[in-house]
């Protein structure tokens, strides 16, 4: 029974491979194998097949991601979830086979809520820990508490400015920003002016009993 779900999976896997190459790794969208085209990365994003599934239905509106509601049916929106599911996360050294110790129950719960996939634009949307998540903002220190979290301001974000666009953005490299004004970032190629900004997470959604477990969490995966 579970050799023929497995199986079943697989052969999705792979029409799911040739739809994603027609209808996601086009010209400047996601790129082949998953990796960052002007879209974000798909490979190891950190939202369940269902979430997935939902996004590619309906879209993100203004951030350029169409819908493909009526363009292609349940099954191919299904093949192309487990397809992406089915990507190696991009390789980073973390991605090194590592002999962890394994987490403890109140670890796990921080994990969920880093990891949560009904929160559109959880901690892993942009975050990569655990060899899971978007790898888009690395996380070089973990505040002691979730007021530090809260407070913190990061410098590196810049306000972007293209047309009479305006939004938080990351450079990756030479007109290539990570705009973080959508809940999951998108990563775009444009001719942007930009000035300093002070940026802060916006954690009005999560509460200190959770921010605490996901800090708890990152305190566990960081060496
Ligand atoms: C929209 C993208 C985004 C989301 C979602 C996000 N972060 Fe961040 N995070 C950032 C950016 C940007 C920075 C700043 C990086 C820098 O300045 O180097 C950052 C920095 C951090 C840092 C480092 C802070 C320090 O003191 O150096 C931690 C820890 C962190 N985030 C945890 C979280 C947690 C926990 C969540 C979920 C509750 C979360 N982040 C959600 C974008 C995000």
């Amino acid at each position: 029974m579970r050799a023929l779900w497995v199986l079943s999976i697989a052969a999705f896997a792979q029409d799911g491979a040739a739809l994603y190459r027609q209808s996601c790794a086009v010209a400047y969208c996601h790129g082949a194998d998953g990796t960052a085209g002007r879209a974000p990365a798909l490979a190891g994003i950190a939202l369940s097949p269902l979430r997935l599934a939902g996004v590619i239905r309906s879209g993100i509106p203004d951030k350029g991601m169409p819908k493909f509601e009526g363009t292609l049916n349940e099954d191919a929106i299904y093949a192309i979830t487990q397809y992406i599911k089915s990507l190696p996360a991009v390789a980073g050294p973390s991605t090194a086979a590592v002999a962890r110790r394994p987490l403890t129950a109140p670890e796990k719960e921080g994990r969920a809520v880093f990891f949560d996939a009904t929160r559109m634009g959880s901690c892993g949307a942009c975050h990569e820990a655990d060899d899971w998540g978007s790898p888009v903002v690395k996380i070089e220190t973990v505040p002691a508490d979730p007021a530090a979290l809260r407070a913190f301001r990061s410098t590196r974000i810049k306000t972007y400015k293209s047309g009479s666009e305006s939004f938080p953005g990351l450079a990756v490299s030479d007109g290539v920003v990570y705009d973080l004004s959508s809940p999951l970032p998108v990563r775009r190629r444009l001719k942007a002016t930009s000035t300093p900004a002070e940026w802060r997470h916006d954690l009005s959604r999560y509460s200190d009993t959770e921010l605490s477990a996901a800090l708890r969490f990152l305190r566990a995966v960081q060496k």
